[in-house]
């Protein structure tokens, strides 16, 4: 089902690139932070061309829950540990330089996306140590962070930390006026890019900078990004008829939930997963189960799934992409903080290519390599890509075609062959390779999408083997 956002705006079609051609700046991905970056350089006098595999907003800025906040969960007090209190503030200052930036791009521009000043709170149902920790740490960076024990959540908590004068808004109503002065190829899909080149479907463009803004970079070398993110996806459901609460909420812990109201909409999300590792599904479910006990008249109008890329140590990677490409430029790893993290780096990118000195930059650079902050993702991340690879190669199919039931996916036995196979009601089959065309870990099915995920890097393909989510460039072989 698609999200509440894509259902609204409709964005004017734009053609495919057509011949070769050259500019200043190409920005891969016509994404949030693709599309602010390069708006700010337009405004910045740079001559830039936006490069798009598909349309417009079309990958995760559309299932985003749209909160603009500098509270990105239990940050800060990790942050001081992990690098200090001089990058901690960076991230601070940065975050909430962009929620500003936002609130005064929609003002100065009079756009109408439901922008809306709300306040952040980040509760624990039983940690109050950490949130204690938090709000000292938040304080020592001078967030304008309390701690408050009443909220309007529809159930008891230990307390909460609220973060004053953040924002929500609609994301596509936002980007719509924002897009009209911009150049942008669609369905253009980028083959390879070489030094200042980039090798389309359509044609060559040649640019003095080149920013990669896709969401999971899909060059593997240099960068080594699949060795330092995983992705996780998340489940939205939103609902009519429940409680209005004063502002945006989220769970400290694990497999809680988040909150936020759009209108008379409620937006609750959670039963958060890696990507790949859904077999058993129900994630929606959980939701509707859980909301259904705090707001029994509650009625479901639209739902939806999100993806995130995890970063080792928690902070985005935003400025050169590899220290060897000195005029590549790479936005990801956002942790689930998607607009925020949009306009950072739209912020840091463009005054990089303007040359203008960027005071919070550092804390983002992908070049670090925080060993007390990242050890322990970067084994377990290891080991899973160790397991999916393994699986793929070692591991026999339990099921033959035959047993898999009509409704169902999963990998089967086939004439001596493993296949993933989804068949639908009807009894049709769907036959693809479970090996994932990135770097050949084994597909899992996920039931509650119909989709084939992998638990590696987390690209992702529909249930007849095309792609929706890289690092993957290319569909499943279909059988
Ligand atoms: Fe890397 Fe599948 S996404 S192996």
């Amino acid at each position: 089902m698609q999200s509440i956002w894509s259902l609204e705006t409709e964005f004017t079609k734009r053609k495919s690139l057509e011949q070769d051609i050259s500019v200043d700046v190409a920005v891969i991905g016509a994404g949030m932070a693709g599309l602010l970056t390069a708006y700010l350089l337009k405004e910045k006098g740079v001559q830039v061309a936006v490069i798009e595999a598909n349309t417009i907003a079309s990958g995760q800025t559309k299932n985003t829950t749209a909160k603009i906040t500098a509270q990105h969960n239990l940050i800060y007090n990790k942050l001081i540990i992990d690098v200090g209190e001089r990058k901690a503030r960076q991230y601070a200052v940065a975050n909430q330089l962009a929620v500003e930036k936002y609130a005064n791009l929609i003002q100065r521009n009079g756009i109408d996306c439901n922008f809306e000043r709300k306040s952040a709170y980040v509760y624990s149902m039983d940690n109050n140590k950490l949130l204690k920790e938090e709000l000292r740490a938040m304080q020592m960076l001078d967030l304008d962070a309390e701690f408050v024990e009443r909220t309007t959540l529809p159930f008891p908590i230990k307390g909460a930390i609220k973060l004053s004068h953040q924002a929500q808004f609609n994301p596509l109503k936002f980007l719509k006026p924002i897009t009209e002065e911009l150049t942008i190829y669609e369905h253009t899909i980028v083959h390879e890019v070489k030094e200042n080149t980039i090798i389309t479907n359509h044609g060559k463009v040649k640019a003095e900078h080149i920013v990669f803004a896709t969401h999971f970079p899909f060059v593997n070398v240099p960068g080594f990004y699949f060795a330092r993110m995983h992705q996780q996806r998340s489940y939205v459901v939103a609902f009519e008829n429940c409680d209005k609460l004063d502002g945006m909420y989220i769970d400290e812990a694990d497999g809680g939930y988040s909150f936020r109201n759009y209108g008379n909409l409620l937006l609750v999300g959670g039963a958060g997963h890696r990507t790949g590792e859904n077999g058993e599904g129900g994630a929606y479910e959980q939701i509707r189960e859980q909301a259904k006990q705090w707001f029994p008249n509650a009625i479901e109008r639209y739902h939806w799934s999100a993806q995130d890329c995890m970063t080792l140590d928690g902070v985005p990677y935003i400025g050169h992409f590899a220290p060897l490409e000195k005029n590549w430029y790479v936005a990801t790893g956002f942790n689930k903080w998607g607009m925020t993290s949009s306009m950072v780096s739209a912020m840091i990118i463009s005054d990089m290519i303007v040359g203008q000195n960027t005071k919070f930059a550092e804390v983002f650079s992908p070049q670090r390599f925080v060993v007390s902050a990242s050890i322990k993702t970067l084994l377990e991340d290891g080991m899973k890509a160790v397991s999916g690879l393994s699986t793929q190669a070692l591991l026999i199919p339990k099921t033959h075609f035959d047993e898999l039931p009509n409704g169902h996916g999963g990998v089967v036995e086939y004439n001596g062959m493993k296949v993933g196979v989804y068949k639908n009601e009807k009894g049709e089959a769907f036959v693809v390779s479970t090996r994932c065309p990135h770097l050949g870990c084994q597909l899992e099915w996920n039931p509650d999408e119909k989709t084939w995920d992998c638990p590696c890097h987390g690209s992702r393909f529909d249930f007849k083997g095309n792609l929706i989510n890289n690092p993957s460039t290319t569909n499943l072989i279909k059988y």
